[in-house]
């Protein structure tokens, strides 16, 4: 209970006293837990106290989108994302400290839903995304739940029972960026979030997507090398499945970024953004989301909380 307290800024730590006399500060941060966790969790909290000795004097936001912890967690399962991300945009926009831009890091399906903060809004703008484990191409199945979690179960048979019923692709997240390569069609017509923010859906490309997509400064796309949640794990770099008439019968080939048709046709900037070399493409040793300190540290180092020079404003009285 006492975490509550720190709600809604979970995690907020004032500027270093080196920091603002010398007007430098780090560049603040937005966090986005991923499925079946909450904002303010001692795992969130946690991990924003270990960057902030890594970056001391840094500012970190973490995203809710129900200010109650096991609410939060619920709706990591149930909700419309089209909506829960517009709900996000507006309070990032809310935020004072984070007025002149921010670095950002999605935690798994966060990853594909701060992408999609960037594509949309982007008012502040995000400075580097890094995405962990995300599933930027979607899924093929919908994640195992933990023996335990009886909302995610619920989720899941909901989810696989129909999952391009129009209920499931506005109430269950998880079928909101389900992508089935075998039934591309139906996809295509029913899901209302990934298959919109991939700009896959011939005549109804957004320019505003790749406008605002290729301004990130770095791309950080972070894959668990023994991650069996997310299917197929390539996706958190942009790979999937090819539909099975396009493979050996028995094998899976994965369609890497690169020869991805949002890709070669550039539909939503990521070309634009490799071919200036600022798509980065990392592995971390592990299970999914096995945050270890070799897999977050260097990343955080290098990609979070660059100094960020305050021009000075001056207000004259008269
Ligand atoms: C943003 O701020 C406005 C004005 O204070 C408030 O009405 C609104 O609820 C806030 N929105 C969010 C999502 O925090
Ligand atoms: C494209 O996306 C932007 C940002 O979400 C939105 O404001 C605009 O209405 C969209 N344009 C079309 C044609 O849908």
């Amino acid at each position: 209970m006492r975490l509550l307290k720190l709600l809604p800024l979970a995690l907020t730590v004032l500027p270093s006293v080196l920091g603002v006399s010398l007007g430098v500060t780090p560049r603040p941060l937005v966090l986005w837990h991923g499925m079946g966790d909450s904002h303010a969790s001692r795992a969130m909290v946690e991990f924003g106290e270990l960057i902030a000795k890594v970056h001391p004097g840094i500012f970190i936001y973490s995203v809710y989108i129900e200010e109650d912890q096991e609410q939060d967690r619920r709706a990591s399962f149930y909700g419309n994302v089209n909506e829960q991300v517009e709900f996000a945009a507006e309070q990032i926009a809310n935020v004072t400290e984070l007025q002149d831009g921010f670095d950002a890091i999605g935690f798994s399906q966060a990853g594909q839903f701060l992408r999609t903060y960037v594509e949309r809004y982007n008012m502040p703008p995000v400075h580097n995304l890094i995405t962990f484990g995300s599933q930027h191409m979607g899924i093929s199945d919908i994640p195992a739940c933990k023996p335990w979690d009886l909302v995610c179960q619920a989720a899941r048979r909901a989810a696989k029972s129909s999952v391009y019923s129009h209920w499931a692709q506005t109430n269950l997240v998880q079928a909101q960026y389900y992508r089935d390569p075998d039934r591309l069609e139906a996809y295509l017509a029913n899901n209302k979030f990934l298959a919109d923010i991939n700009n896959e859906i011939p005549d109804t490309h957004n320019a505003t997507y790749a406008k605002n997509f290729a301004t990130l400064n770095k791309l950080v796309l972070v894959l668990f090398s023994k991650d069996i949640t997310v299917v197929p794990k390539e996706s958190a770099w942009f790979g999937s499945y090819a539909p099975s008439d396009e493979t050996i019968p028995g094998e899976t080939t994965i369609i890497p970024m690169r020869m991805q048709e949002i890709y070669i046709h550039d539909t939503i900037g990521l070309k634009r953004l490799d071919e200036e070399g600022d798509v980065i493409f990392k592995t971390c040793e592990g299970v999914h989301m096995q945050l270890t300190e070799d897999c977050w540290r260097p990343l955080v180092k290098e990609f979070v909380g660059g100094a960020v020079r305050k021009t000075p404003s001056f207000r004259i009285q008269i």
